[in-house]
């Protein structure tokens, strides 16, 4: 513990810096299994926050990058370097609605440059969002806190609330720049995007897609590939250069023009290594991401019919290599992340669980397992199942769960649970019934 006390007093906070709930100095990773300072070995189930989908040291981008250092020390004296323009060719091919990448190195600062972009396109200033976008001033709305001093009074909420997102366009028609959307793709219906998007362009606003999540983990393309319309802009982070540092706004025909009418300067595009790291990830992915969706799938299947033969209230939804758990008290899912660790599983504390490439059926099945030895002492002590009753009973928890995670309203959860969630949680019920 006194490493911890350390870290806190020099350069952590609680809040974020030790994942609010799990207090671990981490000290090397490898793979999906990393140690702490005290020599404990964890399997991680969430990619380093989405960010690495390839796990910890990939012998084959380990070679690379170390080519690369060993080549010229991964820095050149300008940001015009062959190998980014090899990638924003890649890019480009990967999302062929887009004509050109503007490339940054997190997923606040391309959201930001969206923005500016979608300002500078547009002449206008309005922004409408929904979902979490970084930590930047515009994107403090999501954090519901307008006594904050960096608020920017410009940007407006409307909790993937169509209905919302339709009255702020008809109040802010004559000044709105741009629509601002992250997807919760797990719990959100097909179509929910469409529509937000499409009500974005009847007002003439340009349609941002932050992708910085799901970008490089559903599939090639990401979700932008799959809609119709598609977003004017697309946003792109995680899983970009596994757990290195880089990002891309990628813009399409509306707004390609207005890259030259806006300052992104950035010193460390300079910096060539995330860019090979880029390029030998997107090869890697295309090899890995099938299975890491059935790894996905096959925990998020094996925990709902776990919870629904114990009744124990809590469900999984999953979609493409996406899960988000759901439990009836914040006590429950304390004690259920806790319980995971002590197994040495991190399944992070917040609900997001996304499982990397190094994440194996063994690790599945000992998750599992251990939930199912949780569940079943926790029955014991008298919860009700969710499962027994006729109403879905964890609609409620699901909703206060997406009004905390995702700042989506009331009536878009109920949407979100009827259109899709509840179908996978229903099979496991229907299943756990007959035991
Ligand atoms: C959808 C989305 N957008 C933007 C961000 C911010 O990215 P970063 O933490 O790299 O600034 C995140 C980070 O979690 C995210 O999930």
């Amino acid at each position: 513990m006194d490493g911890i006390q350390q870290a806190l007093d020099t350069t952590c906070t609680r809040t974020r810096d030790m994942d609010r709930k799990n207090p671990l100095l981490l000290e090397r990773g490898r793979g999906a299994t990393f140690t702490d300072a005290e020599g404990r070995s964890y399997v991680d189930f969430t990619s380093c926050t989405g960010a690495a989908p390839l796990g910890m040291g990939h012998p084959r981008i380990v070679d690379a990058v170390t080519r690369h250092l060993a080549d010229g020390g991964g820095i050149l004296p300008g940001t015009m370097s062959r190998i980014r323009v090899d990638l924003a060719l890649r890019l480009l091919d990967l999302f062929p609605h887009s004509e050109r990448v503007a490339f940054m190195r997190t997923g606040s600062c391309a959201t930001s440059a969206a923005v500016r972009l979608a300002r500078a396109a547009t002449g206008k200033n309005t922004v409408l969002t929904s979902g979490y976008h970084g930590w930047h001033d515009w994107q403090l709305q999501y954090q519901g806190d307008a006594r904050q001093h960096a608020y920017d009074p410009r940007v407006h909420h409307f909790g993937y609330d169509a209905d919302q997102l339709l009255a702020l366009c008809r109040e802010y028609a004559d000044d709105l720049a741009a629509v601002v959307v992250s997807p919760e793709h797990d719990v959100m219906p097909t179509g929910h995007l469409e529509e937000l998007i499409s009500i974005t362009h009847g007002f003439g606003g340009v349609a941002v897609l932050d992708e910085v999540m799901t970008g490089f983990r559903v599939g090639p393309g990401g979700l932008t590939a799959r809609l119709d319309p598609r977003p004017d802009i697309t946003v792109l982070s995680k899983g970009l250069a596994n757990g290195t540092a880089l990002s891309a706004v990628l813009l399409g025909p509306r707004v390609a023009g207005a890259h030259e009418a806006t300052d992104l300067g950035n010193t460390y595009l300079r910096e060539t290594t995330p860019f090979v790291v880029a390029l030998e990830s997107i090869d890697l992915l295309a090899e890995e991401t099938a299975r890491v969706h059935r790894t996905t799938a096959s925990l998020g299947a094996g925990l709902n019919e776990v919870f629904s033969a114990t009744g124990y209230p809590a469900c999984a939804a999953w979609d493409d290599g996406i899960l988000h758990l759901v439990f009836a008290t914040g006590d429950l899912a304390g004690g259920f992340y806790r319980t995971m660790l002590d197994a040495g599983l991190f399944l992070g504390s917040g609900g997001t669980v996304l499982p990397g490439a190094g994440v194996t059926d063994d690790h599945v099945a000992l998750a599992v397992r251990t939930a199912r030895t949780l569940a079943e002492g926790t029955a014991a002590t008298g919860h009700a199942s969710p499962f027994e009753t006729p109403d879905d009973a964890l609609w409620q928890p699901f909703a206060d769960f997406c009004a905390d995670a995702f700042r989506a309203t009331p009536s878009v959860a109920d949407l979100w649970w009827t259109a899709k969630v509840a179908a996978q949680v229903k099979p496991a019920r229907e299943k756990g019934a007959l035991r």
